[in-house]
């Protein structure tokens, strides 16, 4: 019997979640069939009970609904409860289980690229639940450090507190950021409405970087900012979200499927 597996969102009609998931399918010879559906917020709980009810294996949960998720899974991995948010959820023996597959997703998108984090300076834009969910792999892959710029200050000082242990972070507005950063990210909201946040002019690094968590069909404005600051490379985040699908299969199916071709074939 096809195995069913789903993304809850609200809006979803642009999810391109459905798309890739039957591409890894393909490639791995994996029965199974991935739906989008529109689920909003305050439906989320009987939908997701529905849903593993009626036997269906694994569900990703996007945008609003990353928070109830974590709230609603019975078990959470490490990664899940360090970001607070879950977008994966599986049922093993009646008990639903919570992951996050977003920082690694990231990481292994910047790994793509050679983009190196280890040793560099990183600017982290938006203390916000995107923010939330990559700082505790960011961290584990050893910056020298990273500074959280916010608009609401005491939301990245709050974050920035809550990873301190970790290793060298901090948070503040964005005046904060001074000197010179390797690699930029983009984790506000922004780009979604077409906008930039307030960045100083001369921050990026000699051969640093710009990262958006978020994609589009055209370039993001933080894209553009990056190319015109002459970043050595200014990505957007399509190539996390087919990373962050990647290993959310693995997790249901036990299989790694080949990103790159998917990645291509989505740009193409
Ligand atoms: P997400 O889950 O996508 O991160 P979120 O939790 O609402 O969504 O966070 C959105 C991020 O974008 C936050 O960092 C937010 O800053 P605040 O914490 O100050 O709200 C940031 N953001 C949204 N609108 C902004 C704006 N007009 N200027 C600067 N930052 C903005």
């Amino acid at each position: 019997m096809t195995d069913l597996y789903a993304v809850f969102g609200d809006p979803i009609a642009h999810s391109k979640s459905p798309q890739i998931h039957q591409m890894f399918a393909k490639q791995t010879g994996q029965d199974m069939r991935y739906n989008a559906c529109q689920v909003r917020a305050g439906d989320f709980s009987p939908a997701v009970q529905n849903f593993f009810h009626q036997g269906g294996r694994g569900l990703n949960c996007t945008v609003p609904l990353k928070q109830l998720a974590h709230q609603y899974a019975h078990e959470l991995s490490p990664r899940a409860v360090a970001s607070g948010a879950v977008n994966t959820l599986y049922s093993t023996d009646g008990n639903i289980f919570g992951d996050n597959t977003d920082g690694v997703g990231l990481l292994a998108d910047l790994h793509r690229h050679n983009i190196a984090i280890a040793g560099s300076k990183i600017a982290l834009l938006g203390a916000g639940g995107a923010g939330r969910g990559i700082i505790l792999p960011l961290l584990e892959a050893a910056p020298q450090c990273v500074v959280i710029a916010n608009r609401t200050v005491a939301t990245a000082q709050d974050l920035a507190r809550k990873f301190a242990k970790l290793g060298k972070v901090s948070g503040g507005g964005y005046e904060q950021l001074q000197g010179k950063f390797d690699l930029i990210i983009n984790a506000t909201s922004l780009s979604l409405r077409g906008d930039l946040p307030p960045l100083p002019d001369d921050i990026l690094a000699a051969n640093g970087s710009c990262y958006d968590l978020a994609y589009a069909d055209t370039a993001t404005p933080f894209v553009l900012w990056g190319k015109q600051h002459q970043a050595a490379q200014s990505l957007d985040g399509l190539g996390m979200l087919v990373e962050q699908a990647a290993e959310s299969f693995f997790i249901w199916r036990g299989i790694r499927p080949k990103t790159q071709p998917v990645l291509d074939s989505l740009r193409g």
